[in-house]
């Protein structure tokens, strides 16, 4: 069978995913975040059992639970998940950064809740730390993975985005398609690497992808790819 061949791919790696949408708070009742339901991420860490890994799954906001039977921790802000995935990246074969990390947070959080005033109100905002940039920078012997949500030139912003970020592969979705993006039980999507397109998926299940994305970072892991 297919899917037994595989399933022993990641024996004995350890491999982090991050999954959903940080939460970045403006004060103890209200907060910033996104769309992003966790299910592409929770998929991964599922499959990555399967294959064999040891597997710690990192989430921000999800939809639903995290699946069951698989290590992890929930975490709010974009630098919650940082800290998170730091106490887990020297020791780690594998990071999959499927989380929808806010790209900005208040600047301040507020202790108390702030109260209603002039008739407009401004909020400022500053950039959170980019996790996938970090750890591309100190990347050693780690396989890194990386996602890029877009809405037009998904290749030319995918690609853009490997080489900054340090990526061995980085998994590009249109979440304008149909069928595609947050929320969906399925997904479109095209994997790149430095040299170019590496598989471009047909409309299938966040399960499926999961499957056929882990076994392209096997394969090259393993050095067989
Ligand atoms: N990412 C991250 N930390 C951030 C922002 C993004 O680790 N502060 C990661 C995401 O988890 C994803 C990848 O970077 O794996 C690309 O995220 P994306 O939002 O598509 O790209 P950005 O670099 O944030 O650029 P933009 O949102 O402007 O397209
Ligand atoms: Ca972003």
């Amino acid at each position: 069978e297919k899917e037994q061949v595989k399933s022993g791919l990641l024996k004995g790696r350890k491999v982090v995913v991050t999954s959903g949408g940080t939460i970045e708070r403006i004060d103890p009742v209200r907060y910033i975040t996104n769309d992003s339901s966790g299910k592409m991420g929770f998929a991964i860490a599922k499959a990555a059992r399967e294959m064999g890994a040891e597997v710690y799954l990192i989430h921000g906001h999800t939809d639903a639970a995290p699946p069951a039977g698989i290590a992890s921790e929930a975490v709010q802000s974009a630098d919650d998940m940082y800290q998170a995935v730091l106490k887990h990246w020297q020791d780690c074969d594998l990071v999959v950064k499927a989380a929808a990390v806010a790209d900005y947070r208040p600047a301040k959080t507020a202790s108390s809740k702030m109260k209603k005033k002039g008739d407009t109100m401004t909020l400022e905002l500053v950039k959170t730390v980019d996790i996938l940039e970090q750890l591309g920078k100190t990347k050693a012997h780690q396989f890194l993975i990386g996602f890029a949500a877009e809405t037009h030139d998904v290749e030319a912003y995918a690609k853009d985005k490997l080489v900054r970020k340090n990526c061995d592969l980085i998994v590009a979705n249109d979440v304008t398609a149909e069928g595609a993006g947050f929320g969906t039980d399925t997904n479109i999507v095209q994997v790149f690497d430095a040299k170019g397109l590496v598989e471009q998926m047909p409309v299938m299940s966040k399960e499926e992808i999961a499957r056929r994305l882990l076994s392209i970072a096997a394969e090259r892991m393993n050095g067989a790819g």
